[in-house]
C-alpha cells in the first residue's frame, strides 16, 4: 500500500500529533511504502515568522526521527522542493468548486480567527493537500480527526478528475487511530489539543520533566472526585484518561478500577510521570540530532529525490490526460 502523510512545520509537535497522525506512520512504515512530508507551503497559509521558518523545518524533520520514522524504509521530504505539488494544485483548482472549499471545517475556523489576514490559500489549502495525496496514487493516509475532512475532499477531487478525464488517480482513505484521533486540549477539554494555540494548551513531545509535571498539574478537570471516563460530563477527566491509556497500553476501565481510591491530585501526579517517562526517549534522540544537521538535511534531499521521480511521472500523466501542449 502507498501511505501518504503531513505535518506543518510551525508551532511545537505536541502528543496530538504524535498520537494522532507520527505513532501510526511509524507502525505503517515496516510494511508499506511511505512518504512523510513536512508541508512548508501549507504553513505559509497562516502568519509565520520568517526568520525561524527553515529552523521550524529541520525541527520538524528532527521529530520525525526522534519519533521513529526510519528513513531507510520511507521517504522523509520537505513539500516545496517538490515543485510538482503546487503545479498539481493549480490544475485541480479547475476543477473544484468553490461550494466545497467553502464548507470546509477548517476553513471556517481559520479564516474566523485569521479575519484581517485572510488570504486566497487558506480556502486553497485543501486543494494542494489532495495534490500531496494524488501526485503519489495514495491508498491510505493516516491522520487525526480534522483532516478526515480534507482527505474526503481529496477523494471526491480523484473521483471527478477520473470521471472528466480518465482513470488517473487512486482514490484516497483517510486512516484514523482506534484510539487518540482527538485528543482534547488539556487548558480547555472542549477543544482540540492545537500547537497553535498557548503552551498550556498542550504537552509538546520535547517538554521539560519541569513543564510537563507544571502542565498536567493544572489541567482542567471538574468538580467531581471520581476518575470516571464520561466524555460529555467529564471531558478534561475523560481527556487524561485517554492519554494515560495510550501511553501505558492499558484499557481505561482497567486504570479506572486502578484509580477508584486516588483522588484528581494523585491521578495527575502519576500521569505526569508517566508522560516524563515515555516522552524520555524522544528527548534523548533529540539531543542527538540536534547537533547533527548535515545528516537531518542529507535525510531530506535524498527523500526529495525519490519523491521527485515519482511526482515527475505522475504530473506528466496527468497534463497529457488533461490535454496540456506536449
Ligand atoms: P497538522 O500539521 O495540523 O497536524 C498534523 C497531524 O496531527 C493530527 N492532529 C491531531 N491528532 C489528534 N489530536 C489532536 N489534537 C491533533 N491535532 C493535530 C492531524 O490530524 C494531522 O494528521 N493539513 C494537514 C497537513 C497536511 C497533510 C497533507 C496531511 C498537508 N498535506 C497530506 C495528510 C496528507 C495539517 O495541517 O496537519
Amino acid at each position: 500500500m502507498r501511505i501518504f502523510s503531513g505535518i506543518q512545520p510551525t508551532g511545537s509537535l505536541h502528543i496530538g500529533n504524535y498520537f494522532g497522525a507520527i505513532k501510526q506512520w511509524v507502525d505503517l512504515q515496516d510494511k508499506n511504502d511511505c512518504l512523510f512530508c513536512i508541508v512548508d507551503l501549507h504553513a505559509i497559509t497562516s502568519p509565520y515568522e520568517i526568520k525561524e521558518f527553515e529552523s521550524k523545518v529541520l525541527e520538524k524533520a528532527i521529530v520525525y526521527l526522534s519519533a521513529g520514522i526510519n528513513p531507510e524504509k520511507a521517504i522523509m521530504f520537505v513539500q516545496s522542493k517538490v515543485k510538482e505539488h503546487t503545479e498539481l494544485c493549480w490544475l485541480l483548482n479547475s476543477i473544484t468548486p468553490l461550494g466545497e472549499l467553502q464548507r470546509m471545517t477548517q476553513y471556517k475556523e481559520k479564516s474566523l480567527k485569521q479575519k484581517k489576514k485572510e488570504c486566497a490559500g487558506l480556502l486553497n489549502y485543501p486543494i494542494l493537500m489532495a495534490a500531496d495525496i494524488l501526485l503519489y496514487n495514495t491508498d491510505i493516509v493516516p491522520v487525526g480527526e480534522d483532516q478526515k475532512q480534507h482527505v474526503e475532499l481529496a477523494r471526491d477531487i480523484a473521483k471527478r478528475f477520473n470521471h472528466l478525464f480518465g482513470e488517473t488517480f487512486t482514490l484516497p482513505q483517510a486512516q484514523l487511530p482506534k484510539q487518540g484521533a482527538r485528543i482534547m486540549s488539556i487548558s480547555n477539554p472542549k477543544e482540540k489539543m492545537s500547537k497553535s494555540g498557548a503552551p498550556e494548551n498542550y504537552i509538546s513531545l520535547f517538554d521539560s520533566p519541569k513543564d510537563i509535571r507544571k502542565k498536567i498539574k493544572s489541567a482542567v478537570t471538574d468538580t467531581e472526585k471520581t476518575i470516571k471516563y464520561n466524555k460529555t460530563k467529564k471531558p478534561g477527566i475523560s481527556n487524561l484518561l485517554t492519554i494515560y491509556s495510550l501511553l501505558s497500553d492499558k484499557k481505561i476501565r482497567d486504570i479506572e478500577d486502578e484509580m477508584k481510591d486516588k483522588s484528581y491530585k494523585e491521578f495527575k501526579e502519576s500521569l505526569a510521570e508517566l508522560i516524563v517517562l515515555k516522552l524520555e526517549p524522544f528527548r534523548k534522540k533529540r539531543e542527538e540530532l540536534l547537533s547533527r544537521e548535515v545528516y537531518v538535511r542529507e535525510i531530506l534531499k535524498k527523500g526529495e529525490e525519490k519523491a521527485s521521480v515519482i511526482a515527475q511521472s505522475k504530473i506528466n500523466e496527468v497534463k497529457n490526460k488533461m490535454g496540456l501542449y506536449s
